[in-house]
């Protein structure tokens, strides 16, 4: 299998930066998109010293145009070709339905679903012209199961994963595989400023998520779910 060249949304911390690195020590060529330069910068470093190649590209998923120069400039780094997608980029927070407003829900829908689908939108060409062209979904535990100030989460969450589902009938004859990724409980900065005694100590770790996506990309066949812990929210 040649190196893979793979697109991350919020690349730059946690989940996608685990993800990146695991992609890095197989040499693959690595474009991290989220909205803090610093911070992706010093990922870039990270993937190169694992044997990866790395290139930062600044993309806020709540804006078109934002991610419309971010994906031309990975495809432009790939020759033409992607062929992994990682829609990772999220945010998280647990809010009572009563204290929901429609600038927060819209805020969940925006980056957690919205955002997926538009790089998902733009990048779609450069995945059909790969001969291994794979999306993955990250989606979480909340999008299959409900838990108590999740509206607005799990709501994003589960339309991801009916958007991930759908998708991969859609793009079956094209050869572009989809995987829908569910992890419980992973200890990354999302959980900073959420209030409640949370174990971290206890919760899985972005390496673990890395892990089974790596497994997934290499898998034969569909690899349509992968299950990463199941404690949630989130
Ligand atoms: N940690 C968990 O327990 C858990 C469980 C289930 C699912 N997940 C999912 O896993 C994914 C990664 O979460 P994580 O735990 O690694 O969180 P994290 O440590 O907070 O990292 C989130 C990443 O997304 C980026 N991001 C946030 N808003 C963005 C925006 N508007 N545009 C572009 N990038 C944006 C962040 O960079 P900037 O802020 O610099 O943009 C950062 O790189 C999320 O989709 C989350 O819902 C996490």
């Amino acid at each position: 299998m040649s190196q893979p060249r793979v697109l991350i949304t919020g690349g730059s911390r946690g989940i996608g930066r685990a993800i990146a690195l695991r992609f890095a020590r197989e040499g693959a060529q690595i474009v991290i998109a989220s909205r803090t330069s610093s911070e992706l910068d010093s990922v870039v470093e990270e993937i190169e010293a694992a044997g990866g190649k790395g290139l930062a590209a600044q993309m806020n998923v709540r804006d078109h145009g934002s991610i419309e120069a971010a994906v031309y400039r990975a495809v432009e780094d790939f020759d033409g070709e992607m062929d992994v997608l990682i829609n990772n980029a999220g945010i998280f927070g647990l809010e009572t339905f009563e204290n929901v407003n429609l600038t927060s829900w819209q805020r969940f829908l925006d980056v957690n679903l919205t955002g997926p689908f538009l790089v998902t939108l733009e990048a779609l060409a450069p995945l059909k012209e790969s001969e291994r062209g794979h999306i993955f979904n990250i989606a979480s535990v909340a999008a299959k199961q409900g838990f108590e100030r999740c509206t607005a989460y799990g709501a994003s969450k589960a339309g991801l994963k009916g958007f991930s589902d759908s998708l991969r009938e859609d793009l079956r004859a094209d050869g572009v595989r989809v995987t829908t990724v569910y992890p419980g409980q992973i200890d990354t900065s999302i959980w900073d400023d959420i209030p409640g005694d949370w174990e971290r100590s206890k919760m899985g770790r972005p390496e673990d998520v890395a892990e089974a996506v790596w497994a997934a990309y290499q898998g034969d066949g569909d690899q349509a779910d992968v299950d990463v812990t199941s404690q949630g929210p989130a």
